[in-house]
């Protein structure tokens, strides 16, 4: 049984207060706001990001800096809005200069993730970037697998660039739009029916061995 969309909102907003007060790894002490994530406590879509950025950390929101307007173009360009989309990221708290977030940063910020989607209970998980693609696809390389979705225990998961990946290297647009288009065909598979898992691989056929 799901909660009502205020006991959701309620629930999330009390993940927001935690965050703005939490201390458990070191991002906490540069930062001028936490970036808890936005959108609707029940929304189908969810996109989760690496990090805040410097726009991120000042305004306390998710994708608000040149990869937001980036992402809110290709939003735009499937008939998308922000406010259809909850949107957070790996890790709550901006690391210095926009590096990467480190793995003991990772895992002492994804139990406030984790509890954002049981809470929230996306149709479909769309990873900007390696760090959330990691989450699910924890060997996949993301100039392999981007585009490629995995279905699984109901929801889809889906792997994209990270934005500010595209806005550093134009000639991955064309694929960047390309999985966008293949991200609404997902959402309306998503939000019509079931989701069965993917069928596992074909096994390879046993290779006859010939003695003679
Ligand atoms: N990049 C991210 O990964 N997240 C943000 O919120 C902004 C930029
Ligand atoms: Fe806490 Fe996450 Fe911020 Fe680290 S990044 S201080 S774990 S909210």
């Amino acid at each position: 049984m799901t909660d009502s969309l205020e006991e959701r909102e309620a629930r999330l907003k009390a993940i927001a207060e935690e965050i703005a007060r939490c201390d458990k790894c070191p991002l906490h002490r540069a930062r001028t706001h936490t970036v808890p994530g936005s959108g609707p406590a029940n929304a189908e879509i969810m996109f989760i990001g690496e990090a805040p950025g410097f726009h991120e950390d000042q305004q306390g929101e998710p994708f608000v800096g040149a990869s937001g307007k980036y992402l809110d173009q290709l939003l735009a360009g499937i008939g998308l809005s922000r406010r259809d989309v909850f949107i957070t990221n790996v890790v709550k708290c901006r690391p210095p200069g926009n590096r990467d977030p480190l793995r003991p940063e990772l895992e002492a910020c994804e139990d406030y993730l984790n509890r954002q989607i049981a809470i929230i209970n996306p149709k479909i998980i769309i990873t900007l970037g390696r760090f959330s693609m990691a989450r699910y696809f924890p060997n996949g390389r993301i100039t392999r697998i981007h585009g490629q979705p995995k279905r699984k225990d109901g929801r889809i998961y889906y792997p994209m660039f990270h934005p500010a990946a595209v806005l550093r290297n134009p000639r991955l647009r064309p694929e960047m739009e390309a999985d966008m288009k293949r991200a609404l065909a997902l959402i309306q598979e998503a939000q019509s029916e079931d989701i069965p898992d993917d069928e596992p691989p074909e096994p390879e056929p046993p290779v006859q061995m010939s003695l003679f």
